[in-house]
């Protein structure tokens, strides 16, 4: 399944799945899309020879005519699926409708329990006993669309933010190429507003792969 990925930062999912793909999982990864001009995961995907794209919003004065440049890059390519993989910016209903129910996102909490920002810090400090992390189809509405999967984790009393950004992020890079391996291999399907798996709706949680990965 040829994919795109978008991201801003570090990548290390992006790495994941570059990763995955010279490991068999079935994607071709195509394009990758950096809205910042020093994220790390645009050297991950120079070195597996991928093509890569800087759009730095900075230079736009609006986000419409941002996104305007990051479709017609996406354009150029026949992807089936758009991976936010860290991706920091938020997109207009506009763009999200043109990829609606062919663009996922991963969220580092376990939806709907905090969209946005600090999610292990928000976690903590409520006293959770468990986080985890979330991919789910893009909606206008950020970190809301209907959820694909989720992978849980206990929080210790000793968890730190940056041990459990630890953990959650190691989880997440079996996370993210195993959701993708699902789709790519057409074991998800999406009749809005219902995510199935082998054919039967999921809960609105989605699936939770905790014990699979
Ligand atoms: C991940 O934790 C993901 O859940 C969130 O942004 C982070 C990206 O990390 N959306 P990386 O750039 O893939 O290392």
């Amino acid at each position: 399944m040829p994919i795109a990925v978008l991201i801003s930062g570090t990548g290390s999912n992006l790495q994941a799945l570059i990763q995955g793909q010279q490991q068999g999982l079935p994607i071709d990864i195509q394009v990758v899309i950096s809205n910042r001009p020093k994220a790390q995961g645009l050297q991950h995907a120079a070195l597996a020879g991928i093509p890569t794209y800087t759009i730095d919003h900075r230079q736009y004065s609006d986000r419409a005519s941002f996104e305007t440049i990051v479709t017609n890059t996406l354009h150029q390519y026949d992807h089936q699926l758009i991976v936010l993989a860290g991706f920091m910016r938020k997109l207009t209903a506009d763009f999200v409708h043109q990829f609606y129910g062919k663009m996922i996102n991963l969220h580092p909490a376990l939806l709907p329990k905090y969209p946005g920002l600090n999610t292990f810090e928000r976690a903590l400090q409520a006293g959770d006993h468990e986080h985890g992390s979330t991919v789910h189809y893009v909606s206008p509405e950020v970190d809301a669309g209907p959820i694909i999967s989720q992978a849980r984790l206990p929080i210790q009393p000793t968890d730190t933010i940056n041990t459990l950004r630890q953990k959650n992020t190691t989880l997440e890079h079996r996370l993210l190429p195993h959701t993708v391996r699902l789709i790519a291999e057409g074991r998800i399907t999406f009749n809005d507003p219902n995510v199935l798996l082998d054919g039967k709706n999921l809960p609105s949680e989605g699936t939770d792969l905790t014990e699979i990965i």
